[in-house]
């Protein structure tokens, strides 16, 4: 099942893709003095930006377009190590590896984003990007990882690609690194498809990445501009009818947060109001977090394991989509064929916090995070308290 902005699909979408329709410009370059051109992209990027509080947004194919984007602009050398996440998705990892680097998995802390202090262990004289990501809705400790930056002259990239609309610190996520990226794809707040969109406040970053993002040509180029072309670039442009329907979801992030706040906010207050023995929360490191996922923790792996089951659902651990030990493809990669650089069970703290939490699902429901029981964005009231008295019947007689 979709993300949260799949529910709020509706007439403003449908107006936006016919407007594209109706001009007949589906590339995001057309003829500027065209009024029928309705540069939807360019319009999105603006509005993106605006709402993250950054001077530049590029709207690219993808997310992990946008993380690959983001590691050519900062200059990543081959072989410079990355410090992502163990508890992330695929494309965390991959982005850095098609790009030539090497991405060195760091734990997670309570919160299931990046544990600064490992990340701190984890620096080489090669480490050159700190690369936390706002997993499940839920900012990272970005003060703590910004310092280590700091310390260590590191350039951090947000991925934001889970976390649209995010605060910390009463800032968006996405405005504190040298870049951000967020994904639109069907699971995340906003919905577009497929597509995704990078964010700087730094204007050599973001002419670097739109040049890579854009066959090396200059941002907003008016046709082929031979002799402007800086780098070596590829094609991961948006398209009008993506960037129309973007547009629209867009302007609905704001009630889409809210819908999502408010629901988990009730969901939270009912399950802790069953005071549930050894029951406790992940820890959330902003309360403006997107708030799509109810995250419960317990003591032990077994009692975790037996609530699973009697939710029909699984621990994160045995989730399958964001867990570094569930990667087949990362556990058997061998860079030029030197060896396996990872493998199971090497974040032991990573392991045992997702072998002791449980997604339960607020807006996403997706069995590859495991949230399969759980409320919707549309949820009613009475719903929620339902459902939240379903949790407490099946889970009580297990605690004794
Ligand atoms: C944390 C994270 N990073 C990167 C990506 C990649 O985004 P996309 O699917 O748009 O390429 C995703 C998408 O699921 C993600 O969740």
């Amino acid at each position: 099942m979709p993300g949260p902005g799949f529910f709020f699909f509706g007439d403003e979408e449908r107006r936006e893709v016919e407007d594209v329709l109706s001009s007949g410009y589906l590339s995001r370059y057309g003829s500027d003095d065209n009024p029928d051109f309705k540069q939807k992209v360019y319009t999105l990027e603006q509005e993106f930006a605006q709402l993250i509080g950054t001077r530049h947004a590029i709207a690219v194919n993808s997310g992990t377009s946008g993380l690959m984007a983001a590691l050519i602009a900062i200059g990543l050398q081959p072989g410079d190590e990355v410090l992502v996440p163990g508890y992330t998705f695929i494309a965390s990892m991959s982005a850095v590896i098609a790009v030539g680097g090497r991405p060195v998995l760091v734990e997670i802390d309570e919160s299931l984003t990046m544990d600064p202090r490992d990340a701190e262990q984890k620096i080489t004289p090669r480490t050159r990007v700190i690369m936390p990501v706002h997993m499940l809705g839920n900012p990272c400790d970005l003060q703590a990882i910004l310092d280590l930056a700091h310390k260590y002259n590191l350039v951090v990239i947000e991925d934001c690609c889970q976390a649209l609309g995010a605060s910390y610190g009463g800032k968006r996520v996405g405005s504190y690194g040298a870049l951000g990226v967020f994904s639109l794809n069907s699971y995340k707040v906003i919905n577009a498809g497929d597509a995704g969109i990078l964010v700087t406040g730094d204007s050599e970053l973001y002419r670097r990445a739109f040049a890579f993002h854009d066959q090396g040509h200059l941002p907003l180029r008016k046709g082929v501009e031979i002799g402007n072309r800086t780098i070596l670039g590829i094609n991961m442009r948006m398209n009008e009818l993506t960037g129309a329907f973007a547009l629209a979801q867009l302007r609905k992030v704001e009630r889409i947060l809210a819908a999502l706040r408010e629901k988990k906010g009730l969901f939270k207050r009912l399950i802790q109001a069953l005071d549930i023995r050894g029951l406790s929360f992940r820890r959330i490191n902003d309360p403006l977090e997107c708030a799509t996922l109810l995250t419960v923790q317990f003591e032990t792996e077994e009692l975790a394991d037996r609530v699973a089951l009697a939710l029909a659902s699984k621990t994160v651990f045995y989730s399958g989509w964001h867990v570094y030990n569930n990667m087949e493809q990362l556990l058997e990669y061998q860079p030029w064929g030197g060896g396996r650089l990872y493998h199971k069970n090497m974040l032991p703290r990573t392991d045992s916090l997702l072998r002791r939490s449980i997604n339960l699902s607020v807006g996403v429901l997706d069995p590859g995070l495991g949230s399969d029981f759980g409320i919707s964005v549309l949820s009613s009231e009475d719903e929620i308290e339902r459902k939240a008295e379903e949790f407490g019947r099946l889970v009580r007689p297990l605690m004794v």
